[in-house]
């Protein structure tokens, strides 16, 4: 049997604009298991949030196919969705606007577990939210407390109490420390790390920032304007980078020390536009390699070596490969 819990193929999403139709996610295929991080890297803009939203099916997607826990739920009647709300769980980046400032602490945990009605009666509810609080680090002492009374780690943590309530399988990770003092950052990074070992839920972890899935990810797919580019387990993609913008955006990473400071690539030129995009390599106008052929048809995901795929038509010359 296969450990896949999540399976997404030639997944697209367009959306219509005055302008034309702009390709936010555009044939995206890609498997995560069970209790595995796929880490989802790629700069602001590049459809990682329409890609998660998608797949939760908070928008339907415009083709392709979604398969969640061995069922087709590329498209689902609203039944079905109420059935797999509970499996799927997705945690933002800006708590507070996730979060209704009305509420407190304890109502913002029970809410999930009301709209499910999984606690038989008020005690039993009580008791699983105050377990909850307990398990994201929140004190008990905040129970009556509101979203604006407290820090933007500990507002996490409400969203992380409210996403575990249900027991998912897979929590879709959308930015969940951008916001956050990188001293909190880490709190919150081990706090899912320990959850997960725990609870064995997957991860699909988004970000913009390549250094904070390193050490979470099992897997990384590198995103760039609605496509992946690059995808490959962790260690691989740091010690084999393949794709030009893959090694640009690692490059971007500070490193504290003065000799590698030149190494640096910057990216120039001007990005695509998603908007009716031509059919070409869409990093190509960056690339510092790119060449003639680049921008003649989209380059394909292909697996150079075991479980390391890249779309780039130059990708053996340019690595001797
Ligand atoms: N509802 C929408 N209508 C039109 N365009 C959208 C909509 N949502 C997102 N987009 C566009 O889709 C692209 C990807 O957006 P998004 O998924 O938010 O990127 P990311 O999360 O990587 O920053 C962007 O060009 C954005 O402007
Ligand atoms: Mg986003």
């Amino acid at each position: 049997m296969s450990d896949a819990l999540l399976q997404v193929e030639n997944l697209k999403k367009y959306f219509m604009v005055p302008d034309g139709m702009l390709h936010a996610v555009d044939d995206v295929s890609f498997t995560l298991d069970i209790g595995e991080t796929l880490g989802v890297v790629g700069e602001s803009g590049c459809g990682k949030s329409t890609l998660g939203k998608t797949i939760l099916q908070l928008i339907g997607p415009t083709s392709g196919k979604i398969i969640f826990d061995g069922e087709d739920i590329s498209r689902v009647d609203s039944k079905k969705f109420v059935e797999l709300r509970p499996k799927m769980q997705m945690i933002f980046q800006d708590p507070l606007s996730s979060l209704n400032p009305r509420m407190s602490v304890s109502q913002q945990i029970a809410e999930p577990l009301l709209i499910h009605k999984v606690c038989p009666d008020k005690e039993t509810l009580n008791k699983r939210v105050l377990e909850l609080m307990d398990t994201v680090g929140l004190a008990r002492r905040y129970s009556d407390t509101y979203p604006h009374e407290l820090d933007g780690g500990r507002r996490q943590r409400i969203g992380i109490a409210r996403a575990l309530a249900l027991e998912p399988k897979m929590i879709i990770c959308d930015e969940p420390v951008s916001a956050l003092d990188v001293l909190i950052q880490a709190q919150i990074l081990n706090l899912l790390q320990d959850l997960q070992k725990e609870k064995g839920m997957a991860y699909m972890f988004i970000t913009h920032d390549l250094s904070v899935v390193k050490h979470i990810s099992d897997h990384i797919s590198v995103m760039y304007l609605g496509q992946m580019i690059e995808k490959a387990p962790t260690k691989e993609l740091f010690s084999h980078t393949w794709h030009p913008y893959t090694k640009a955006l690692l490059s971007a990473i500070p490193i504290p020390s003065l000799k590698n400071r030149k190494q640096r690539e910057l990216l120039k030129g001007e990005l695509t536009s998603p908007i009716n995009p031509p059919d070409a390599c869409r990093f190509a106008p960056r690339c510092n390699y790119a060449c003639e052929e680049c921008f003649k048809g989209t380059p394909k995901l292909e697996e150079l070596s075991k479980d390391h795929f890249v779309a780039c038509k130059r990708v053996r010359e340019l690595n001797g490969l």
